[in-house]
């Protein structure tokens, strides 16, 4: 492949889940909205992206979603009062959720039949070129961004890549589950996949993680893709198969912390990670993490 063709500019954004484990926040607000600490989670993922170069933004996206159109949506009065008032650190936070005119687009997944089907329903923005996927639920802190660690090692490796770390064996089930060929470094080779595996047939405990880069063929595999996991269809199982044709599937083992913010604990955690890593709100939160650590221990 070309080195061209290993640039990885686009980007998808799977958005369309209901967010039912939040309810009754997500009745109204969508679940990427929610915020960690003053920045809603799907703006983690999109500085995330840009800082591993992607240029276009693709949002699969369902009925009930319109605030996560307005949130990248130019917000000219606000930003003009914020301007007359002299508010220029938070004018600057406001523009960094601007998205330039054409950058970012949506499209509808109309039923909700898995992550493999929301992938392939942007297929037609996608084309014939690698691209990432970005599942903002996994939220990742890191000193160089995850994704910018996985674009370098697959301007290396070539082929596709998802990010991994290693789950407790008894966690299995709740994740895609990689069978390992060999493993240098933090470079895995894969060679087999399952989604949600029974605890005592996971192949190995590295999870897949919600961060992947992937050709383009993986969409046509995914155009004949039947139902896996859940009675839905998953891009793990489109993954797998592109193996069994022999192409290369690499996973990363990146460095970086990694928070389930699709689960009400992960989410929590995350928000007190990323207070205490706040400048601004450090001194106090903390203080107050120690105020009330004699009750944790109580409880
Ligand atoms: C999805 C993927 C799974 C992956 C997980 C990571 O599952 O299907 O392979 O391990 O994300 O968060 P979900 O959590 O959407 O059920």
């Amino acid at each position: 492949m070309s080195e061209l063709k290993r640039q990885v500019t686009k980007a998808i954004f799977p958005v369309a889940g209901l967010g039912t484990r939040f309810l009754p926040a997500t009745k109204s607000v969508p679940k990427e909205i929610m915020t960690l600490v003053d920045r809603p989670l799907i703006q983690y993922a999109i500085d995330e992206a840009r800082a591993a170069g992607i240029t276009e933004f693709i949002f699969v996206t369902s009925r009930g979603k319109n605030a996560l159109e307005d949130y990248f949506d130019h917000a000219p009065q606000l930003e003009d009062s914020l301007e007359k008032s002299g508010k220029h650190e938070l004018l600057e936070s406001l523009k960094s959720t601007n998205m330039e005119s054409g950058a970012i687009a949506y499209i509808r997944q109309h039923k909700p039949m898995g992550l493999g089907h929301a992938v392939w329903c942007a297929r037609r923005l996608i084309g014939d070129e690698p691209f990432a996927v970005i599942l903002p639920d996994d939220v990742i802190s890191a000193e160089k961004p995850c994704l910018q660690q996985m674009v370098e090692a697959y301007q290396e490796t070539g082929g596709s890549m998802v990010a991994t770390m290693q789950v407790p064996k008894e966690k299995a089930s709740s994740y895609g589950i990689l069978d390992v060929e060999s493993e240098i470094g933090s470079l895995v080779s894969v060679r087999g996949m399952v989604e949600k595996p029974k605890v005592a047939d996971a192949p190995s405990n590295l999870a897949v993680i919600g961060r992947y880069i992937l050709t383009p063929d993986v969409l046509e595999t995914l155009n004949r893709q039947k139902s896996g996991a859940g009675g839905e269809i998953q891009l793990t199982d489109a993954i797998a198969e592109e193996m069994d044709a022999k192409r290369k599937v690499y996973a990363l083992k990146f460095e970086g912390q990694r928070f389930d913010c699709g689960s009400k604990a992960g989410f929590l955690q995350a928000t007190v990670s990323f207070a205490l890593a706040r400048e601004e709100l450090q001194d106090e939160f903390a203080a107050y993490l120690r105020d009330i650590s004699p009750l944790i221990r109580a409880a």
